[in-house]
């Protein structure tokens, strides 16, 4: 085709991106540490893709920090990770406000301890201003959490006469899960060469590419960031449709 022939001009940057953060735990064990070091350089690299992402035009960046499955996982690096998420909303949260992040979260906070609520309050509050970039972080999330708690409010709202069943359609449902407001899903990113969604965004993936890096989470720098865009500036989407 020649120059400037294309019809239909596509974004080459994703505007939402979505990060499955996998892979910390491999990092330790190839270097005979304990999982939650792998932990801890997991948060460095996250700070790394978070600082890109205005540079590269991203605009929301959705982070999976805890899956709702997380807890399987045993009590002392549950335990671990929490005094992470701890750590990091007392100590970024003057930068990320600063720096014009404006910071939100996702997932059932009801099962998180108080006083991390009331540090995610807090972030919220305090970088409620951000215009650079949204930093959507999900905490005891899950896809499908998300979607039946949408389901229960909504069959709620219907039973007491305040909602005609027949007029839910996709807008009223999107508006009622977690992600409310936010731009449409462009891009998945799973690190550590797992190809799988693991409960993630799993109504808001519905045409988002995927793109499998195999580099495992704290590894994840600049340039594999850049490298998982470019894959994405290269996909043609469809969206069902025929492209002409
Ligand atoms: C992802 O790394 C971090 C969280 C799930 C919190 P993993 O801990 O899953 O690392 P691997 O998959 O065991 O290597
Ligand atoms: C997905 O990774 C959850 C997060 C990155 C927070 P997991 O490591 O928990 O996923 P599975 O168990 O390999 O599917
Ligand atoms: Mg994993």
């Amino acid at each position: 085709m020649p120059d400037g022939a294309d019809p239909t001009p596509r974004r080459m940057v994703p505007r939402h991106v979505a990060v499955i953060m996998d892979g910390n735990g491999r990092w330790a064990a190839k270097r005979g540490l304990p999982r939650l070091a792998g932990h801890r350089r997991g948060v460095e690299a996250l700070r790394g893709v978070v600082e890109a992402c205005p540079d590269f035009g991203v605009e929301t960046l959705t982070l999976y920090a805890f899956s709702t499955e997380n807890w399987r996982r045993p009590p002392d690096e549950v335990h671990g990770l929490m005094q992470l998420f701890r750590r990091y909303l007392r100590r970024e949260a003057a930068e990320l406000a600063e720096k014009g992040v404006r910071v939100r979260f996702i997932g059932d906070r009801a099962a998180l301890a108080p006083d991390i609520r009331a540090l995610m309050a807090g972030v919220e509050e305090r970088t409620a201003l951000g215009e650079r970039l949204t930093v959507v972080m999900a905490i005891n999330y899950g896809g499908r959490a998300d979607i039946l708690a949408a389901a229960r409010a909504l069959a709620a709202d219907a039973a007491r006469g305040a909602r005609d069943p027949a007029e839910v359609d996709e807008a009223t449902f999107e508006a009622a899960l977690q992600t409310a407001g936010l731009p449409e899903l462009d891009l998945v990113i799973r690190t550590s060469g797992e190809q799988r969604i693991s409960n993630f965004l799993l109504w808001q993936a519905a045409y988002a590419e995927f793109v499998f890096a195999p580099e495992l989470w704290p590894d994840f720098d600049r340039d594999a960031f850049a490298r998982a865009l470019a894959a994405f500036g290269a996909r043609e989407r469809r969206f069902g449709a025929v492209r002409a």
